[in-house]
């Protein structure tokens, strides 16, 4: 086009000058136009499900006009899953939990949020090597400076999970770095951290199983499908007692209050209670 239009002008000086300052604007206007269209496509949308940092999911279209979550644009949290079952597996054996039935209960797999995870069991610690020359392995699980691990995960130089009582390997499989550990030492998936959580929170793990604890999303009536939200979703194993507040959990600023219903010009009957309340005078002497 834009050769065809400097063809049809004459090669004068004016004209010259007139096709340049064509072609600058026109590829302003170009420029200008790419930038709007490539950010309108490039800008993801980034939420969180439960833990910030830890568990993100960027929000796509799962058919059109369906999308898989809604972000809130205040605090960044999912506050709607169009598909609660997207992305998820069977909850998987649960030895300490009785039968769960595999097609009603599932859950997201961790491994995929963990960035350091895939290099753990093959770059270093492969169990006997071969990083360690001569292959050795730690001699106890009692806790030891490790520079190296601190640099990567800044959390471990002040582990905040047991006031000073747990270290790494309580948690983390001796030979196999890729995979949490059970009471007997057998070896457990990142993507079941209940059964390493269990071990020392039995209360815990019970109340979990029991829907007390933790979080579930899915179909409504109780023996319906659920995703079963997992330990790790929600506590950060490496800083559950962080600082002061002896807490893991930031605290996120609240939703603003719902639209109220269409009619409605405040919410002030809120404030009276519907259920009346009991007469003291009625059994206690006045
Ligand atoms: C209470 C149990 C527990 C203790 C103690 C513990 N970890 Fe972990 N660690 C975990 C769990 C569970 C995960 C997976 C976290 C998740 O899914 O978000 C993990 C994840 C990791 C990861 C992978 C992080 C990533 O993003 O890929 C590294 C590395 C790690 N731990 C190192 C350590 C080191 C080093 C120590 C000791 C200073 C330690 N851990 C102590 C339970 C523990
Ligand atoms: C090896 C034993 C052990 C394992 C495994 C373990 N914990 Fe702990 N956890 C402890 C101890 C000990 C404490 C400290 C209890 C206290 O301070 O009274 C603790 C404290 C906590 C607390 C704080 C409790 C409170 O009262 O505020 C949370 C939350 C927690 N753990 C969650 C987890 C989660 C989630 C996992 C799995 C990723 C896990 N723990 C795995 C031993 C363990
Ligand atoms: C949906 C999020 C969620 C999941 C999933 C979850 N927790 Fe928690 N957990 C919480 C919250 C919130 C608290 C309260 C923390 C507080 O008071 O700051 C808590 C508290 C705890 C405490 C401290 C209890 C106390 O009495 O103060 C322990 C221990 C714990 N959780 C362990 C677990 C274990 C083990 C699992 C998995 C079997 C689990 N949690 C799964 C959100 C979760």
């Amino acid at each position: 086009m834009m050769s065809q239009a400097a063809a049809r002008l004459p090669h004068t000086k004016h004209g010259e000058a007139t096709i340049m300052k064509k072609l600058i604007f026109n590829t302003m206007i170009l420029v200008f136009c790419c930038g709007v269209i490539s950010s309108a496509f490039s800008e993801e949308v980034i939420c969180f499900e439960s833990r910030k940092g830890a568990s993100e999911v960027t929000k796509h279209d799962l058919q059109p006009g369906l999308p898989n979550v809604k972000c809130s644009p205040k605090t960044g949290a999912v506050l709607w899953w169009g598909d609660p079952f997207d992305d998820t597996v069977p909850l998987g054996d649960m030895p300490l939990l009785g039968h769960i039935s595999p097609d009603k209960a599932v859950v997201k797999p961790r491994s995929g949020k963990l960035t350091i995870l895939p290099m753990c069991g093959v770059a270093c610690h492969n169990g006997v090597g071969p990083a360690f020359i001569p292959p050795t392995l730690p001699k106890d699980k009692k806790p030891k400076p490790l520079p190296m691990m601190e640099t990567l995960l800044p959390d471990a130089q002040n582990l905040q999970h047991g006031r000073g009582g747990i270290w790494c390997l309580d948690c983390h499989h001796t030979t196999q770095r890729n995979k949490l550990v059970d009471n007997f030492g057998d070896p457990v998936s990142f993507d079941q951290p209940q059964r390493l959580c269990g071990k020392c929170h039995g209360d815990k793990l019970r109340d979990w199983r029991d829907g007390i604890h933790g979080k579930r999303i899915g179909e409504w009536a109780s023996n319906g499908k659920k995703r079963w939200f997992v330990c790790t979703e929600c506590h950060n194993p490496h800083n559950v007692q962080d600082g002061a507040r002896n807490k893991g959990f930031i605290q996120i600023e609240p939703e603003l209050p719902p639209q109220l219903p269409k009619g409605m010009k405040n919410a002030n009957h809120e404030h009276v209670h519907g259920i009346s309340q009991p007469h003291h005078g009625a059994s206690s002497q006045h």
